[in-house]
């Protein structure tokens, strides 16, 4: 059946030809990345979207991946998702709406500047959103450099979605003492005039896969591999991140492994589909999961199924364009700035 429908999305592609490019981000299985032209980290990808001038950029990954891709792209492509289930929990835990009502809360308190980042885990109207509000978009491989950012614009800032990426970037900068969690719901947590006593904002949002990473993985693997190097994802939560050895996005993870001596044994604290690619693509490198293999699977990047590539790329080659993800036109320009801003630093 693989070989069949291999033979199916080759076939398309050759129809295709320059038409088409598919981007693979890390987390694919292994049947899409296999067609990628490129495999990267939400940086990597954003930048190979931006810099394509083919008429179909076809993205293998979650929605607010590709809503990205098609703001920065120009309005003649067409950026398509091969499944529309393909939504990273993470990103629908701010929303624009419920953000815009907490900061209105939040500015009331204070008369210093405050700086909204979000993480590129969102959607484009929380992008637009910040840009509005003089702020930009992240990845986590330049989380520190947003803040920086920042930091160099106003006086606090609010970080999006991802607590854990945002405590884990605060430390970095070494400005843990300036954190607080907020969760404008929780009517016992911290209110909105204590939290801008602090610099730093989190928003209560976390991925579930990253947060069920815990110490007790990091002990039992030092216990069976005690030369294992740990590399773990920063949307795991602190603890985890200072137990590891290295902290990283996918492209960082992906370049360790690559940069690995033969015999080396590297464990993974991320997806589960990137540690068996890292296994398949260095089989000199002991590469082991963090945490077994069963329950790091990210469901919204298992949406990308390898029959819906083959339907969208055959759909194509008969004229129809199938799963197309536009954003709003008076979104897109605000969510570009975000965007620009964060390419640019
Ligand atoms: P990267 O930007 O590191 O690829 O991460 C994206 C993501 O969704 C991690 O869960
Ligand atoms: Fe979202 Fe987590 Fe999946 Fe990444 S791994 S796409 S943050 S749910």
């Amino acid at each position: 059946e693989e070989d069949e429908r291999t033979e199916r999305i080759e076939a398309a592609l050759d129809e295709l030809g320059d038409d088409v490019v598919i981007l693979g981000h890390n987390y694919q299985r292994r049947e899409i990345v296999e067609h990628a032209d490129f495999i990267g980290d939400s940086y990597q990808l954003s930048k190979e979207a931006a810099d394509s001038d083919a008429d179909y950029v076809i993205f293998g990954g979650v929605t607010f991946m590709a809503e990205s891709a098609d703001i920065i792209t120009d309005d003649a492509q067409s950026v398509i998702l091969p499944s529309m289930e393909a939504s990273c929990p993470m990103a629908g835990m701010a929303e624009a709406l419920q953000v815009d009502a907490a900061w209105a809360e939040l500015t009331a308190e204070t008369d210093e500047n405050i700086v909204p980042i979000t993480y590129m885990n969102s959607y484009a109207d929380l992008k637009a959103f910040c840009a509005e509000q003089g702020g930009l978009v992240c990845t986590s491989s330049n989380a520190h450099k947003a803040f920086e950012y920042a930091f160099e614009q106003g006086d606090k800032v609010l970080f999006l979605p991802d607590k854990h990426l945002g405590e884990n970037t605060a430390y970095r900068l070494g400005m843990e003492d300036e954190i607080v969690d907020w969760d404008p719901w929780d009517p016992e947590g911290t209110t909105a005039a204590e939290a801008v006593e602090n610099d730093i904002i989190l928003w209560e949002g976390y991925c579930q896969v990253h947060e069920r990473f815990r110490e007790h993985h990091i002990d039992a693997i030092r216990d069976e591999h005690p030369d294992a190097n740990v590399i773990v994802h920063p949307e795991c939560r602190r603890e985890v991140v200072e137990a590891a050895d290295v902290s990283g996005s996918t492209a960082t993870i992906c370049e360790k492994v690559a940069e690995a001596d033969p015999g080396d044994t590297w464990a993974i604290g991320t997806e589960i589909h990137l540690t068996h690619h890292l296994q398949r693509w260095h089989p000199e490198v002991n590469v082991v999961p963090l945490c077994g293999d069963a329950c790091m699977d990210c469901n919204a990047m298992r949406q990308i199924d390898p029959n819906y590539l083959t339907w969208v790329l055959e759909e194509l080659v008969e004229g129809r364009e199938r799963n197309v993800i536009e954003v709003a036109p008076e979104e897109k320009d605000l969510a570009q700035v975000a965007l620009d801003r964060m390419l640019e630093i």
